[in-house]
């Protein structure tokens, strides 16, 4: 179990840590004024656009719009927990943690994971000496060859080979001072009669499955021919749960942030023929149905998933759910469909990367894949059936946030079907209870409501990969004002009050900012940010890498708060207008004649 690090432990780590040092580690930086410049470790690029500012600690990458402070710049680029990352800056930076104070039972428990882990160490450097250096590995090697597997990615993997005989882990690791006991509890070997024990994995090539920090929590062992079954796994245990992996992510976390999307399949080889071929960004399941758990991590690295199954009916079926899953956590989901091929592994041996790539390149919205699936399976011939099929593809076009996305569903569907759009959108409409109705709506009014400009330079850039779509649009100018006003508070949190007298406190058009705002003013001091809110620190860290001139600030300072409420002048005088249009509509002349000219006398006074 970890324990909390205490609030002072964490803010001494960051005051001796050094965040050029620590990026030097990980990046050429060449000085520019105040900050250093590098090529970004979180995307490819080729002219330096990751900037660390020295003076306030922080980095941020002007190409991806990644960015934060030392420890989370370790967390992302070494996949660590925060506690972790405090603990190695600590060790680093020779602050003294205190004596964790652990009760018996958990100190029992930290023993033993560490045991565990330990034993399954010793276990896979075992099976990959079986495969690499012992003559029994020889038909292994000849089977990983024959598939194409290389030896990057057979050390990569930590691939390996379990020999054909009852007893060989057992004697290996018994030599460690492994107790069977002890193998049978990680599940490495079967306890068959009292006391009576024998390996697990016998004749198997084994892939190990690694935790971030390359640890195997578990393995996996494929038959060399074609007897079955095909796979033997490790069982759950106290600490292995297939749900909460995925094959191949200790490597692909990085790959995904760089692609900006997940490759998600179903096979261990598919995982390491795609990583072999470049894709970076794949991983699997292992071996059961996809859990939300598994989404979810996906949905640490990216907001989007390409899944690409199996093409036999089994894996249609699966990828119908594991998107269905992956859906409702939030991700954008497309699904490769490969035509004269079962998996990816297969299609990149027979036709080449080339093939790969085209099928990936047409790969379709979950939606549409659902609905050609379901086509496929019952097409309907009347309308009644017509109208099922549009309702049970509903709930999936109604969890689309963009009204120009969800359109384009129910155009596709009216289309395909041979129905209006009207009857299409009418029957999606009937399918959402009282309530959701009402949230769309206002969602609409309120999306109507922002007429103005949509600040281009700042915004659409952080529709970005790293980041959730950002979907406000607010005046031009205003975004700049709001950032800066944020700015000039982290740089001197005493103009607070000054702030509040002008502006008071609600009216922040960036929820973001509202968010960074509120977090400063409750800490009452700049230690404010939270390690798992990534658009937080990527916000942060580019309102505190950019230039401004803080001389003048308080000029600054005023021209913001002006900005903020010409805007919210001009907001009210819209509103006016579309409540003079309504009246007019409605016959109320004399009301329309009199908002007429409160505009008027509003527009004049502006002018002034
Ligand atoms: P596949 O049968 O598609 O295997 O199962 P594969 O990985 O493509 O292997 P090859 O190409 O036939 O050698 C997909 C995944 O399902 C799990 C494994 O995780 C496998 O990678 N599986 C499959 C099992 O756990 N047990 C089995 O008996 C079969
Ligand atoms: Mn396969």
């Amino acid at each position: 179990m970890e324990s909390r690090i205490p609030e002072e432990i964490v803010e001494e780590v960051r005051f001796r840590a050094d965040m050029v040092e620590i990026v030097s580690g990980y990046v050429n930086l060449q000085r520019k004024g105040k900050n250093y410049l590098g090529l970004c470790p979180f995307h490819t690029e080729k002219t330096a656009s990751f900037t660390v500012n020295q003076e306030k600690q922080m980095f941020h990458c002007f190409g991806c719009h990644v960015g934060g402070n030392v420890i989370s710049f370790l967390m992302r680029k070494e996949n660590w927990t925060f506690p972790e990352t405090v603990r190695y800056l600590a060790d680093r930076y020779g602050v003294l943690l205190p004596q964790e104070e652990l009760s018996r039972s958990q100190q029992q428990e930290q023993k033993s994971r560490k045991r565990w882990t330990q034993i399954l160490d010793w276990a896979a450097m075992f099976f990959s000496e079986n495969l690499l250096s012992h003559p029994e590995g020889a038909a292994a090697r000849a089977y990983l060859e024959g598939r194409g597997v290389s030896e990057k990615m057979i050390h990569d993997f930590r691939l390996g080979y379990a020999p054909n005989r009852w007893d060989t882990l057992l004697e290996a690791l018994r030599e460690r001072g492994v107790e069977p006991e002890e193998l049978a509890e990680a599940g490495l070997v079967i306890e068959h009669s009292p006391k009576k024990y024998y390996d697990r994995f016998r004749h198997r090539v084994i892939f190990s499955i690694l935790d971030s920090r390359k640890q195997p929590v578990a393995f996996g062992g494929r038959v060399l021919d074609d007897s079955t079954p095909k796979y033997l796994n490790s069982p759950e245990g106290k600490f292995f749960s297939k749900g909460r992996h995925l094959y191949g992510m200790n490597q692909a976390h990085q790959g995904i942030r760089e692609k900006g999307f997940a490759l998600l399949v179903e096979g261990y080889l598919d995982v390491i023929a795609l990583q072999q071929a470049g894709w970076i960004n794949a991983v699997a399941s292992l071996g059961t149905a996809l859990t939300k758990e598994q989404a979810k991590l996906i949905n640490k690295y990216t907001q989007r998933v390409a899944l690409c199954y199996d093409s036999d009916a089994a894996g249609i079926q699966a990828a119908l759910r594991a998107g269905e899953i992956l859906y409702q956590t939030g991700l954008r989901v497309d699904v490769v469909s490969l035509r004269d091929a079962k998996d990816p592994d297969e299609i990149i041996r027979a036709q080449g990367e080339k093939a790969f790539q085209e099928a990936l390149d047409q790969a379709k919205t979950y939606v549409e894949f659902k609905f050609h699936t379901m086509m496929a399976e019952r097409p309907p011939q009347t309308i009644p059936e017509k109208a099922v099929l549009v309702t049970r593809l509903a709930p999936d076009i109604l969890a689309v946030k963009s009204p120009v996305e969800r359109e384009g569903y129910e155009r596709f569907l009216s289309f395909e079907l041979g129905l209006t759009l009207e009857a299409v959108q009418r029957e999606i409409l009937s399918q959402t209870r009282e309530a959701s109705k009402l949230s769309r709506k206002r969602e609409y009014s309120n999306k109507t409501k922002d007429i103005s400009v949509n600040n281009r330079d700042t915004i659409n850039k952080q529709e970005d990969q790293a980041l959730a779509p950002v979907t406000v649009t607010v005046p031009q100018g205003v975004y700049g004002a709001e950032w800066i006003l944020l700015r000039l508070l982290e740089e001197d949190l005493s103009r607070l009050p000054r702030l509040e007298a002008e502006l008071g406190s609600g009216f922040w058009r960036v929820p973001i900012h509202e968010k960074i705002f509120l977090a400063l003013r409750n800490a009452g001091s700049r230690d404010f940010l939270s390690y798992d809110d990534e658009e937080m620190l990527n916000v942060w860290s580019h309102i505190l890498t950019r230039e401004i001139d803080i001389t003048q600030a308080d000029k600054i300072f005023m021209d913001c708060v002006r900005t903020i409420h010409a805007a919210d002048r001009e907001d009210r005088v819209e509103d006016l207008q579309v409540e003079m249009a309504q009246r007019e509509k409605s016959g109320d002349f004399a009301g329309a004649v009199a908002l007429l000219k409160e505009i008027g006398e509003r527009l004049k006074r502006d002018e002034k």
